[in-house]
């Protein structure tokens, strides 16, 4: 009976209602898996027209998903998708958003000036049990959650793109954490269906603090003329069985979020020879060429 009495409460507790700040890449994938997992989902953006692109971009991914999951079912199909889209709502202000809210993902732009100001303001809307979180994959959350006054509240949720294929969530806690904030956002993470793991407050966490400096590692090797970026891709694809090469990772990723965590890390730890700027990497960005989603990266992406 104790027993029981322990499962009910704990999901009496759990994490039901989530908003989603930020409807880009990762916050509209961020938000699917939400809603595909039975949360109900607040995703917020600016304007009502991007929010109308991240809900389209949500449907395209559900389509995949639909096309193998309920082949012989088309039906099946068309209600799995409107059941999810059901339990998605948009908002174009971020503080109405969080008032019903147990949980805040946010996934703006890598700038802790306007995170710190967005977390300030959600600080005074958001009920006292509301947890925040941040999807940073360049800024510590620690210098982000000074901004509140709930730091025993405030933790990370890293994802990876696209977040509906990628199996892993990255935890992280701040000193500050309180345990039950800690566990809270474990058991969410294993109700969307993720693997997580217990990160600390570390630059990159555990993925990006191995995969960035690979990736950079690659395109210095381009600089030098060591190799080309398809045979780096080739060789990495078959010799070490890497679904991507790096230059097809970070064209996938944004050539603009590298350079984020690169120059991210470089202020905060100068001589670490791993996290020195690219002089190639730079000039991609300043050309406007950030990979897949700007139609050119390393390769070109744009249809013929
Ligand atoms: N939504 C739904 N389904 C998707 C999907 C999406 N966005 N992307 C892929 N799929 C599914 C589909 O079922 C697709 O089949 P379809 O093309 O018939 O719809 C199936 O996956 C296979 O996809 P592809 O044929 O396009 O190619 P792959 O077999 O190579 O799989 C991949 C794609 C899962 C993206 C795989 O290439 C991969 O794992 N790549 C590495 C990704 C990675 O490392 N991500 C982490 C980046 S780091 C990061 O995000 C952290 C940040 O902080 C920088």
């Amino acid at each position: 009976a104790v027993r029981s009495f322990a499962t009910t409460s704990s999901r009496q507790n759990a994490i039901k209602t989530v908003t989603v700040i930020g409807g880009g890449l990762m916050g509209s994938g961020i938000a699917q898996v939400a809603a595909t997992t039975g949360h109900q989902v607040v995703m917020v953006d600016q304007t009502d027209d991007i929010l109308g692109k991240s809900k389209a971009s949500i449907q395209k991914s559900l389509q995949r998903v639909v096309k193998k999951k309920f082949a012989e079912d088309p039906k099946g199909g068309e209600q799995f998708v409107s059941d999810i889209l059901g339990r998605i709502t948009t908002q174009t202000d971020s503080n109405a958003a969080v008032a019903n809210t147990d949980l805040v993902i946010e996934a703006i732009v890598e700038n802790i000036d306007i995170k710190k100001k967005l977390f300030s303001s959600l600080d005074k809307a958001a009920p006292q049990h509301t947890i925040f979180t941040s999807n940073t994959s360049s800024l510590p959350i620690g210098d982000i959650a000074v901004s509140t006054q709930r730091q025993d509240r405030f933790g990370g949720l890293h994802f990876f793109n696209p977040v509906p294929m990628m199996k892993l969530l990255e935890v992280v806690r701040i000193p500050a954490t309180s345990d039950e904030t800690f566990n809270k956002l474990s058991d969410f993470g294993k109700a969307m269906k993720k693997t997580t793991v217990d990160c600390k407050d570390t630059p990159g966490f555990i993925v990006n603090r191995l995969l960035v400096p690979y990736m950079i590692e690659a395109v210095r090797m381009v600089e030098r003329g060591d190799a080309s970026f398809k045979d780096v891709d080739t060789a990495m694809k078959l010799g070490a069985g890497y679904p991507m090469g790096p230059f097809e990772l970070s064209d996938y990723v944004g050539l603009d979020t590298m350079k984020f965590i690169l120059d991210g890390w470089a202020v905060n730890y100068p001589d670490n020879p791993l996290f020195q700027p690219s002089a190639l990497l730079d000039k991609y960005v300043a050309e406007g060429k950030l990979g897949a989603k700007s139609g050119e990266g390393f390769y070109n992406y744009k249809k013929k």
